[in-house]
């Protein structure tokens, strides 16, 4: 089988989950590593025995390459992609899309006029929970309330990244794929609106704590509401999830999903299935767009969910 051709940019801790997985499947090749940081860069670049470049805007042009993996920060997702598709490359960009709304449009203009797969890292397309959990939604009626709620202790692995407002945007931003899901399990918003306090927030955007809360309404109804609170005094994580439909109620109760019903509770079948990884499924997208126009159906619920975090700035 041909081997499909691809480049990465980025050489931090995502660069290096995606090149071990693309290195496991036989018809992916990485052909270059791009990074503005050569030390990480390089080092990754060694270990995998492929090529550093400095400069990514030379990698999207490389006419041997017909794939760029974009795993820089959040701040650099939309242009990369945009030029990216520009080049007619196929593009798999970690989440959020986009930090600006015009680029996340563009981008996935671009994707429908060219004919390339665009798809963001949200592994809800190869998840059995995702896929049980939209199923049981489907049979319970109409929606009158999602919340989901998280509270964390935690600052990432780079604080000073993930908690900086120009370089990762607002938490509702970097917690995007709390939202992407359910706006796939429920369509675009009617309206947002959102609350956010930082604590130690600094001039050049950094802080040390935060609450953030947004509240939307669906347009085919009902209410979405989301609570992120991260650097705070608590001891481990926790999070809530709980979807209310007319007919029943879906909740989360220590990693299990349960329906409740006037009936009774139920825990929500799951299938076993194994599912193809993210890297393998976008892989095949690409060899399938040399005969038909790809699905971007992922691309359009991403573009959804970044509409509705960068409301919250
Ligand atoms: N899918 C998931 O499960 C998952 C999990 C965590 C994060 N993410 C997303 O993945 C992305 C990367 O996260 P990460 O944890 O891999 O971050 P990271 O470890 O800090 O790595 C980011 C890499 O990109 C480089 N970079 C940043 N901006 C650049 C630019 N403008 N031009 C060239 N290189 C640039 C960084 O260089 P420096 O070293 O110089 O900064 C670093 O090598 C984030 O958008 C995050 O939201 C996804």
């Amino acid at each position: 089988m041909r081997k499909i051709k691809i480049g990465i940019i980025g050489s931090g801790g995502m660069a290096r989950h995606h090149l071990v997985r693309f290195a496991s499947i036989p018809d992916a090749e990485v052909v270059a590593i791009a990074s503005r940081n050569e030390q990480t860069g390089t080092q990754l670049a060694k270990e995998h025995n492929t090529v550093f470049m400095p400069e990514w805007d030379r990698l999207v042009e490389r006419e041997d390459i017909e794939g760029i993996v974009i795993c820089t920060h959040n701040d650099s997702h939309g242009e990369m992609t945009l030029a990216a598709l520009r080049s007619d490359k196929h593009v798999f960009v970690e989440y959020p899309l986009a930090s600006d709304i015009g680029e996340g449009e563009a981008a996935l203009r671009c994707a429908e006029e060219r004919g390339r797969v665009l798809r963001v890292s949200h592994p809800e397309a190869v998840s059995n929970t995702h896929k049980a959990l939209k199923k049981k939604i489907g049979e319970l009626g109409d929606l009158l309330l999602t919340s989901f709620v998280r509270l964390t202790p935690g600052r990432g692995v780079r604080p000073e990244i993930l908690f900086n407002l120009p370089i990762s945007g607002t938490p509702a931003h970097f917690f995007i794929y709390h939202i992407y899901p359910i706006v796939d399990f429920f369509g675009g918003t009617s309206s947002v609106k959102r609350n956010a306090t930082y604590e130690g927030l600094r001039e050049n955007g950094q802080y040390d704590g935060f609450v953030n809360t947004l509240t939307v309404e669906f347009k085919r109804g009902g209410i979405g509401q989301w609570t992120w609170a991260g650097g705070i005094a608590i001891n481990a994580a926790e999070e809530h999830e709980r979807y209310v439909l007319t007919e029943g109620t879906i909740s989360d109760a220590g990693g299990e999903w349960h329906c409740t019903t006037p009936a009774g509770v139920t825990p929500l079948p799951m299938s076993d299935l194994s599912q193809p990884t993210l890297q393998a499924l976008w892989l095949s997208e690409v060899r399938d767009a040399a005969d038909q126009p790809p699905c971007l159906e992922d691309a359009a619920v991403a573009l959804e969910a970044i509409r509705i975090s960068l409301a919250s700035e």
